[in-house]
């Protein structure tokens, strides 16, 4: 028995995910929960779809137990979007206190959960759950995971798309945190060769990719079906880890490290196992000279958004 709840499920990314997670055979529960009431009717919709997962819609705060207990993986969309001219971090003030009660009720409820924070900004949404975590005495950094798969979906898009080559098949790590100048693309280890002027150009999409979304479509919300197709990813490979027990799997994820010094947070290569995080991967050794200037142009900025996600949960508790 394999549950998945998703949190924030009748959002624009709720939606479109928990519709591919239905399509994900390997689930047989999966648990819709929202503030929203819709996401009972998100839930019935869903359940005529003819693949074995049993689909359960759960409302507001009373539910919420319900939704998590037995769950193996929990992914966390729920929280507003960005509107143009903002940044991620202006949606900490609402979108902080949702993850932290979110957490606090995983934390109680199913502590040994993966938990897949979609929820902006990650860089400082994982470490308050982490906190939570702590507080509660459960914290298993293994399991905790932001979600930083829609960075490289983009640059996989983005680079197949000058190169003309299949995006499928394309594949370039994206290290360090998901906003801005601490998003790195490794555009050295996708084994295409780059001029300056298309290294800076791509680098500056992949980085702001969230931003061309935004601006687009202009004050309706963010990315929600790329995202969703992203987290749908990210949660097949957790899966794949755990319940088909496949060895080799791997995705650059947002997780406690010590790949950074000075860091407690960084994405890199991590190596997915049936408890977690089994191995995280270093930064790559021969990073160029451009994208040694973007680790350490995002070093002070992750710094901050890490702070600022632990000191919230110290503060408020
Ligand atoms: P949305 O407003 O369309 O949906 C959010 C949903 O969360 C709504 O249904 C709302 O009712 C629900 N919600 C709010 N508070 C809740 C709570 N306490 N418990 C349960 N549900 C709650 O927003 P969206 O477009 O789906 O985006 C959601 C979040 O995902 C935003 O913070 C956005 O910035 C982030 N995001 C992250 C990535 C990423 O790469 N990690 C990509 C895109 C968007
Ligand atoms: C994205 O990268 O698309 C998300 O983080 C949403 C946003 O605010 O850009």
């Amino acid at each position: 028995m394999v549950k998945v709840a998703v949190l924030g499920a009748a959002g624009g990314i709720g939606q479109p995910l928990s519709l591919l997670l239905k399509g994900n055979t390997a689930v047989t529960e999966l648990a819709l929960y929202d503030v929203a009431p819709i996401v009972v009717g998100v839930a019935a919709d869903l359940s005529h779809i003819n693949t074995p997962a049993k689909v359960t819609g759960y409302k507001g705060d009373d539910e919420l137990e319900r939704a998590l207990t037995g769950a193996h993986i929990v992914v966390i969309p729920a929280g507003i979007p960005r509107k143009p001219g903002m940044t991620r971090d202006d949606l900490f003030k609402i979108n902080a206190g949702i993850v932290k009660t979110l957490a606090t009720a995983a934390a109680k409820y199913c502590p040994k959960a993966f938990l897949a924070i979609i929820s902006n900004p990650v860089n400082s949404t994982v470490p308050i759950a982490a906190e939570v975590f702590k507080a509660a005495g459960v914290h298993d950094p293994k399991r905790i995971f932001g979600v930083t798969t829609l960075d490289i979906t983009r640059a996989n898009t983005f680079v197949g798309e000058l190169k003309k080559t299949d995006p499928t098949a394309t594949s370039v790590p994206v290290i360090g945190g998901h906003s801005g100048v601490t998003i790195i693309p490794i555009l050295s280890a996708s084994g295409h060769t780059f001029t300056d002027a298309e290294r800076e150009a791509l680098t500056q999409r992949i980085q702001y990719g969230g931003d061309e979304v935004v601006k687009a479509k202009d004050g309706a919300g963010s990315a929600t079906l790329s995202m969703a197709y992203a987290g749908a990813r990210f949660v097949a490979s957790l899966l794949d880890a755990s319940v088909g027990k496949k060895t080799g799997v791997k995705e650059c994820t947002y997780v406690q490290s010590t790949a950074v010094e000075g860091l407690e947070y960084f994405s890199t290569v991590v190596e997915l196992g049936p408890d977690g995080a089994s191995k995280i991967h270093p930064i790559p050794a021969n990073l160029d000279a451009h994208e040694q200037k973007l680790l350490q142009a995002a070093i002070p900025e992750l710094k901050a958004n890490i702070q600022k996600g632990v000191d919230f949960v110290k503060a408020v508790s």
